[in-house]
């Protein structure tokens, strides 16, 4: 075993506090990273909040960060020490399925193992994550960081990103889509800046009008106000996607009356069981769809297209001490659009 320096949660009430906590020995595929930025995602904050405290396996949170290698394994033949890397929300799966067959890990009929909170496949342990200076990831669950991405602005693309291109990639999305984007916060902007990337015409709805500016800003054409029933009966069936990021249970009725005949309503912010009133899919054959990180070879396409574009996300950098100022304030809201943590202060 090895030794890192990270942050760790005890419990739902508990501040994160600095550890030193244990990495394995490199197995023969893996590679060691030595973790620079790690985005804060909502998930995080969730996972930190609903931990059942004293007794329980801690939680290293962290699930979207970019770093160099250290350190590779003898079969590593994808990455030398020294190139820079990123890391997403899985690290591993079984790569026998038929969804691991078809590039989509994510779906895993083993399920992946996940970035922290998951179970290592092959010694059972609990995995830890990239809250953290170092991390140690199977070699083909790691992405070369494109040249001229700037490292800190990219790693929100591992979760948050890739959790918004998928759908918009699988929707067709497009020149002249017409595009929704549901809650302005980690995951929305970037699928705001994704889709206008991919020439859709994008819409931002939001519970008041104060990110208009920020909306137009980054791309796109409007803002409507959730809570206007004037602006939301004006808006309906004017979409042909909408991806909704919103982080709290809601009513999708609304958000489906947005939705466009055959169109779609991608599901991607908060998971749990949903009520669906049918009348709400029949009128307009409308479909209700979700999805959820996403799969080597589409993380790779994302990281390139963004590489083309230049899209990465709208952060603010903080350094790591201050991560639970960073949960406090995303619990709040008050974040525009990600906190990324920097990890030097743990040398
Ligand atoms: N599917 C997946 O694999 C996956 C991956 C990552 C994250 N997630 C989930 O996606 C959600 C969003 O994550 P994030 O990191 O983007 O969070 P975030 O930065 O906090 O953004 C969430 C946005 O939702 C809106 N919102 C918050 N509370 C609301 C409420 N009570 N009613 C209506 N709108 C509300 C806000 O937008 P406005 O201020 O514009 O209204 C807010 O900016 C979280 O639930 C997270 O757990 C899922
Ligand atoms: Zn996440
Ligand atoms: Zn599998």
């Amino acid at each position: 075993m090895r030794t890192a320096m990270g942050w760790q949660a005890d419990g739902p009430a508990a501040p994160l506090r600095r550890v030193s906590l244990e990495r394995r020995d490199l197995r023969p595929d893996d590679i060691a990273v030595r973790v620079d930025y790690c985005g804060v995602c909502h998930t995080d904050l969730r996972s930190v909040r609903a931990h059942p405290g004293e007794g329980n396996a801690p939680i290293v949170p962290g699930h979207e960060f970019t770093g160099v290698v250290t350190e590779v394994g003898p079969e590593v033949t994808r990455f030398t020490v020294g190139d820079q890397v990123a890391v997403g929300n899985i690290v591993d799966s079984c790569g026998v399925c038929a969804m691991c067959w078809a590039g989509q890990e994510n779906f895993c009929h083993e399920f992946p193992t996940l970035t922290y909170g998951g179970t290592d496949r092959r010694d059972g342990s609990t995995t830890l994550g990239g809250y953290s200076r170092e991390y140690v990831v199977r070699d083909q669950f790691a992405y070369l960081l494109p040249a001229g991405l700037d490292p800190a602005a990219t790693a929100p693309l591992l979760c948050a990103g890739i959790t918004v291109w998928e759908p918009l990639h699988a929707l067709g999305v497009g020149p002249g889509t017409r595009v929704a984007v549901a809650g302005l916060g980690g995951l929305g902007h970037l699928a705001v800046k994704l889709a206008v990337a991919l020439g859709a015409d994008v819409t931002v709805i939001s519970r008041s009008a104060d990110k208009s500016d920020d909306a137009r800003r980054l791309g796109a054409h409007d803002l409507i106000v959730s809570t206007d029933p004037g602006q939301m009966a004006a808006a309906r069936d004017r979409f042909d996607v909408v991806i909704d990021t919103i982080s709290a249970p809601h009513d999708l009725g609304p958000y489906l009356g947005l939705v466009a005949m055959d169109g779609t309503l991608s599901l991607v912010g908060h998971i749990g069981s949903v009520t669906v009133e049918s009348m709400d899919l029949l009128i307009g054959r409308k479909k209700l769809s979700s999805a959820g990180s996403g799969g080597r070879p589409a993380t790779a396409a994302m990281l390139d297209f963004c590489a083309k574009h230049g899209v990465t996300a709208d952060i603010e950098l903080l350094p790591s001490a201050r991560v639970n100022e960073a949960l406090d304030r995303l619990h709040r809201n008050d974040v525009r659009y990600r906190f990324v943590l920097d990890l030097s202060d743990l040398s």
